[in-house]
């Protein structure tokens, strides 16, 4: 079981997130590195579409795919309701196929973990060059490495948010196993408790990803050859570092393509 089939409940647990915030990042990202304005993007691992949604608000061109058909089902209906056009569709991020090219692809919450091999992130950076125009960007947003190589974790890993009458309890790191020496995976058992009216659904999920600290990114991206490292922010606050600081929590990257 995962919270990805329960999209709706998703979409409430993720809604602390300043999704405006985190799109006016975006677009200044875009276009201070990289193309024209109006360029077209693509949501990697685009979860329940909701910078997706917010990006198409703003008047972009905007696609999006994820590996889970719930997810997409969910993306899809809530930009019908808004009336807007897109393609969102279910793919993998290691060999997805697309049949325009893009301005600028994004990947957000931690998407990119769930590529657990060297060969497939070097597969996937390969796809996402393949997608991009020359001098398109690729913003990628991964955990503080702090959070894998110190006992400092960033964030809080449970929490509870509400919409309506929905309640989700989250515990996302219940259960994690230390991070494996050898192939840098971790696993843990996310522990979900949904309160929406008069019922109650428990959702333990079994997650497994790959930790990927900065250094790491680096040789990823010079073994990929295609893209070069133009920003690494600690938030989505424009002008926030990535250091070691408590104001640096995330570890965003902006990637363009040569
Ligand atoms: C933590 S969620 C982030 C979703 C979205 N980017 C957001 O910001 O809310 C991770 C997403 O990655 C998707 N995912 C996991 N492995 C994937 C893969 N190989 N290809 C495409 N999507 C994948 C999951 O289905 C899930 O929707």
């Amino acid at each position: 079981m995962s919270l990805y089939n329960y999209p709706e409940y998703y979409d409430v647990a993720f809604s602390y997130r300043d999704v405006d915030l985190e799109c006016d990042f975006i677009e200044k990202k875009a276009s201070l590195f990289g193309l024209c304005e109006n360029s077209a993007m693509l949501d990697i691992a685009c979860g329940t579409g909701s910078h997706l949604e917010q990006l198409l608000r703003r008047g972009y061109e905007v696609d999006g795919f994820d590996i889970s058909p719930s997810m997409v089902d969910f993306a899809k209906k809530k930009v019908d309701n808004a009336c807007f056009d897109s393609h969102i569709w279910v793919d993998n991020m290691v060999a997805f196929e697309n049949n325009r090219k893009y301005g600028v692809a994004i990947n957000l919450l931690t998407g990119f973990n769930y590529l657990l091999k060297n060969e497939d992130a070097l597969a996937h950076l390969g796809r996402v060059a393949d997608a991009l125009e020359s001098g398109g960007i690729y913003i990628v947003e991964l955990n503080h490495p702090r959070d894998f190589i110190t006992n400092r974790p960033s964030t809080a890993n449970t929490w509870v948010e509400s919409r309506g009458q929905i309640e989700v309890e989250v515990d996302w790191d219940h259960g994690r196993t230390d991070v494996d020496v050898l192939t840098h995976q971790t696993e843990s058992s996310p522990h979900i408790v949904v309160k929406d009216g008069g019922r109650k659904l428990t959702v333990d999920m079994q997650d497994r990803y790959r930790i990927y600290l900065y250094q790491e990114m680096i040789l990823m991206i010079q073994c990929n050859g295609c893209f070069e490292l133009v920003d690494a922010r600690g938030s989505f606050k424009l002008d926030n570092p990535l250091d070691n600081s408590r104001d640096s929590w995330r570890m965003i990257l902006v990637l363009r393509r040569k």
